[in-house]
């Protein structure tokens, strides 16, 4: 089995896919060539037809492009979120499905330890990374999902389109001191990108609550660092998520689920083991 894959998206430069996927490779013995192109709104199309690839990952910010560019012909999961982070090609074009939710509740119940079932979630952001999430998490058993975002409507079309109004609430952020304590703590937005997030209560956390961001490195520092000020045991970044997310999008196009736990280790700088083809 061979092929041309690719992650689309801007900035792209520093995408951990390709490596991600080429350890992928090794480990399953497939000769896979997978590489990052710089794309926006403008040029998406073009760039995605003229590169030849058998299956694409999609990120910022062209998930919902990728969601347009389908078509309608998307998984259930894809449509719920609104969103496409991997594209398939079959008999009608391209296939999109989104395996971002899957990752991050793989990602939290079976690296992290952490049960979701019944849990009170606060998830910061209402635009296609927290659209990404949400339905997975709603299907991993939480109990209730608060969706905060500094604009408000965003939040509300966000949880309108999750259709479970008893269990999904939108507010803005000024709600936020009176919503109380939460189990897990998400930031879904790009705040770390775009200036900085705006203060958080300490009290939305207490011991027994972890937090996670969605982001990785440098970008998650801060929402991380306000997590253990404000006494969260587990305070993760988005690392596993990338890592579990494109696990998924390797079983749709390779039939075949790697193993996670030494692509992880090798990533985050805990062990230099690089899976191995046997
Ligand atoms: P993504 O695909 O990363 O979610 P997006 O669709 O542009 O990107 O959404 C960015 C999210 O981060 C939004 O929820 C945005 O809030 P608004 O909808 O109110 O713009 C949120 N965001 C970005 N910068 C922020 C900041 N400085 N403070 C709070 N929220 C911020």
């Amino acid at each position: 089995m061979t092929g041309r894959y690719a992650v689309f998206g801007t900035p792209i430069a520093h995408s951990q896919s390709p490596r991600i996927h080429a350890m992928f490779a090794r480990q399953a013995g497939i000769a896979l060539d997978y590489v990052a192109i710089e794309a926006g709104h403008d040029d998406f199309a073009a760039k995605l037809a003229a590169s030849g690839v058998a299956g694409a990952n999609v990120t910022l910010p062209l998930k919902e492009d990728a969601f347009a560019l389908c078509a309608g012909n998307v998984s259930a999961r894809a449509r719920r979120a609104g969103a496409v982070n991997t594209l398939l090609r079959d008999n009608e074009g391209w296939r999109g499905d989104n395996t971002d939710g899957p990752g991050l509740v793989r990602d939290l119940t079976e690296r992290h330890g952490l049960d979701l079932r019944e849990r009170r979630v606060l998830l910061l952001g209402a635009g296609g990374a927290a659209r990404g999430v949400a339905p997975a998490l709603l299907d991993a058993g939480i109990h209730s999902l608060y969706v905060v975002n500094r604009n408000s409507a965003r939040a509300d079309a966000l949880a309108d389109a999750m259709g479970e109004p008893g269990r999904v609430h939108a507010r803005g952020w000024d709600a936020l001191p009176a919503l109380g304590e939460f189990d897990l703590l998400i930031n879904a937005t790009s705040a770390a990108r775009s200036g900085a997030l705006p203060p958080l209560p300490m009290g939305l956390a207490s011991l027994r609550s972890a937090a996670v961001d969605l982001s990785y490195g440098e970008a998650a520092v801060a929402f991380l660092a306000w997590a253990r000020a404000a006494g969260c045991t587990h305070a993760v970044d988005g690392l596993g998520m990338l890592v579990e997310q494109a696990a998924e999008s390797f079983l749709l196009w390779h039939g075949l689920r790697p193993e996670t736990d030494g692509v992880y280790a090798a990533l985050s700088g805990q062990g230099d083991a690089l899976v191995t083809a046997d």
